[in-house]
């Protein structure tokens, strides 16, 4: 596996390479015999590399006739032979038309995505952007050197060919981005064919990648787009049914704690597709905080710890939201992660307030009776909530809990 991921980095850059330099030598550039001979070699080297990978990744047998027929594996046998040396033989010259197949062996740049996918924690932006930017490079070269060939339009052949090379790649970029100063046009009709050509290509290829790109900025910050299209919508909605200011602020406020404490998606089934396994220690993994708050957890067992943590939800209350009324019938218990709670007679009289790491609604749980008195939430409250059945599970299974549990309630009744 190691050998076959070096052969599709290798592939790659050598790819690159011969992107760039074998229409650099079309063009009459980087004439040196031995710079030729090294690149021949590259060619070659990727060719074979990519012949391997061909057989090697897939399941087809090299005896097999029919895995040859493969328009992308005939280019790779015609790269791998040492086509220089044939112009060479043939033209007596080592610059021949022959070159233009080498220019085949830089389609393998295209393997930069299989091999951005052997990696599993890389963010989607560069999955998305690497390619591109690996890939535009080549294309402006080679619209660049195309256009050298062409005879570079207005502005001319120059004498120094870096100069001239600067240009006819000033002269690509402003063609492909659709900008087109004007200030180096085309002249004969082949300069004017090619740039139409290269023109169509621009805007498809720019408004690609400014769509991809445009597209990845705003999901890159994900959480405050839904929040902010949420806070559009409600306020929206706010508007149309006249809702009083007060009302507004409440709503509005309810939405900025929600997102200065949970930055958005609260919804659990965002993870539903994962495995049961990722999901419940994702789940653990948001429940934690509570363990801190809880003096009680941060002593007990793991296996009870990690129970409980499967088994909360997080609800959150506004200030003075009712959690319960005294006599409702208890369904769930509560831990407080943050914020106050009153607990509140049948009349309203405040029999005492519960801050962070503190629980209630256990009694009628344990009693199998309604509730003993109302609870509401003082301020904002971050409550995670264990319901009825998860309890009794509990319980069941950690006596310890249902011990401390015991404690609790007696201090509270006695
Ligand atoms: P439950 O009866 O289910 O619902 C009301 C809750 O208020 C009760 O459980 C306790 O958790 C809590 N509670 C009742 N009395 C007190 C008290 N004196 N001090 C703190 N909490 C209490």
């Amino acid at each position: 596996m190691r050998k076959i991921q070096t052969l599709k980095v290798f592939s790659v850059i050598g790819a690159f390479l011969v992107g760039f330099w074998v229409p650099l030598r079309l063009i009459g550039y980087l004439t040196d015999s031995s710079v030729e001979i090294m690149f021949d070699l590259l060619i070659s080297l990727v060719a074979g590399a990519n012949i391997y990978l061909y057989f090697s990744t897939t399941k087809r047998s090299i005896k097999d006739y029919r895995s040859w027929l493969n328009l992308g594996l005939l280019c790779d046998v015609i790269c791998l032979m040492p086509l220089s040396l044939f112009g060479l033989l043939l033209f007596n010259t080592t610059y021949s038309g022959l070159l233009l197949f080498n220019l085949l062996a830089a389609r393998h740049v295209k393997h930069i995505k299989s091999f951005l996918d052997q990696f599993d924690n890389l963010q989607p932006i560069v999955y998305r952007l690497v390619p591109i930017f690996v890939m535009l490079p080549i294309l402006i070269h080679l619209a660049a050197c195309a256009w050298i060939g062409l005879g570079s339009g207005s502005a001319g052949p120059d004498p120094d060919k870096l100069f001239e090379y600067v240009k006819a790649m000033y002269w690509a970029f402003t063609t492909l981005t659709t900008v087109g100063y004007g200030d180096i046009s085309a002249k004969t009709m082949s300069q004017m064919i090619f740039t139409c050509g290269v023109q169509v290509i621009g805007v498809g290829l720019f408004g690609f990648i400014l769509s991809n790109v445009a597209g990845l900025l705003a999901r890159q910050d994900a959480a405050r787009e839904h929040h902010m299209d949420n806070l559009d919508k409600i306020e929206t909605y706010m508007v149309s049914h006249h809702i009083p200011n007060e009302m507004r602020t409440k709503v509005r406020s309810y939405y900025h704690y929600m997102w200065q404490n949970k930055k958005g998606y609260q919804d659990h089934s965002i993870i539903e597709d994962l495995p049961k396994k990722i999901q419940s220690e994702l789940i653990f993994h948001i429940n934690k905080p509570i363990l801190e708050k809880v003096p009680f957890l941060k002593g007990a067992s793991r296996e009870l710890v990690e129970e409980l943590m499967n088994e909360l939800e997080t609800r959150v209350y506004v200030p003075g939201e009712r959690v319960f009324k005294a006599g409702d019938v208890g369904d769930a218990m509560y831990f407080i992660h943050k914020g106050q709670v009153d607990i509140l007679t049948k009349d309203d009289k405040l029999i005492a307030t519960l801050g962070e790491g503190f629980f209630f609604g256990e009694m009628a749980l344990i009693f199998e009776g309604p509730r003993t008195a109302g609870v509401v939430a003082k301020q904002f409250c971050d409550l995670y909530v264990l319901k009825k059945e998860s309890f009794a599970h509990v319980c069941d299974k950690y006596p310890e809990f249902l011990d401390h549990i015991h404690k609790v309630v007696q201090q509270r009744a006695g």
